[in-house]
């Protein structure tokens, strides 16, 4: 069908986002991953998803990606990448990349990825308690390789927010409860599990919803902030 996974090809341009990569790899998006606008983002997410197209978070995350490039209404999955606009340190799947340039802040990473993976033991799922855990041991992990981190209120924001999307989209948005099998799936492969389980929200996952997981995931970290100004970088 239109839908149907398939995996990118090597001029298809994915990011550092498995959100938007598996719409792109489900045709939820352009399948090349370009000239993306934020309209495609917001119809993308929600008949993927089923995200409401007002959900003012999404909706600033799509519009943000336009600070990406020079171009005026439109960007690559691969642009998403520039560091300190959306993409920050201490991410759950990626490494990060260092002031030097190197590092690959763009690719899934399976070390990196291990923190989440593991996190939980003994249950079947992760939760809001496990995710607040996950983002504070992947923090202090990240630290030990990179000490000069950025580490403000915003990037704390942004890594919560990011982790009640995969609570919401692969598992129960109302609870935040999701089966661990379908988030890896989703990470590793950046695919929608249906074969293994998976069905689209029956309920539309609003503002209010991931607001409410993101601020319980907040509450639940231990998070103290590093150095420095939150900061939004404004081009490329
Ligand atoms: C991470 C962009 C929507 C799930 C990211 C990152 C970017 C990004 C740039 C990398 C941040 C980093 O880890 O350094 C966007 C934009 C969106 C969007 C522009 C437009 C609305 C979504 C949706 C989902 C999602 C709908 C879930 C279905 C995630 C997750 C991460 C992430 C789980 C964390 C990855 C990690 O920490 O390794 N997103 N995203 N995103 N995104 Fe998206
Ligand atoms: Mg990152």
């Amino acid at each position: 069908s239109a839908h149907e996974w398939q995996a990118p090809t090597a001029t298809d341009s994915r990011g550092p986002c498995p959100g938007l990569n598996t719409l792109a790899n489900h045709g939820f998006l352009p399948r090349n991953g370009k000239n993306i606008t934020v309209d495609m983002v917001m119809d993308a997410i929600h008949d993927g998803f089923n995200f409401d197209k007002g959900t003012l978070i999404l909706r600033v995350a799509a519009k943000l990606g336009l600070l990406t490039t020079d171009e005026i209404d439109n960007y690559m999955l691969e642009d998403l990448a520039l560091h300190g606009t959306l993409e920050h340190d201490a991410s759950l799947s990626r490494s990060d990349i260092f002031p030097d340039g190197s590092g690959d802040n763009l690719h899934f990473n399976e070390t990196v990825f291990s923190t989440l993976a593991n996190s939980n033991p003994g249950s079947d799922v992760y939760n809001i308690t496990s995710a607040a855990a996950t983002l504070d041991q992947r923090l202090a992990l990240d630290m030990i390789e990179h000490p000069d981190l950025t580490n403000t209120i915003k990037e704390f924001f942004v890594r919560a927010i990011e982790s009640s999307f995969y609570l919401s989209a692969m598992g129960d948005p109302i609870k935040g409860v999701a089966k661990k099998e379908l988030v890896q799936i989703f990470f590793r492969e950046e695919r929608l599990p249906i074969a293994e389980g998976w069905v689209r929200s029956p309920v539309l996952i609003t503002n209010e919803i991931l607001g409410n997981l993101t601020g319980r995931i907040q509450e639940l970290s231990n998070w103290t902030s590093g150095p420095g100004c939150p900061w939004i970088r404004l081009q490329p």
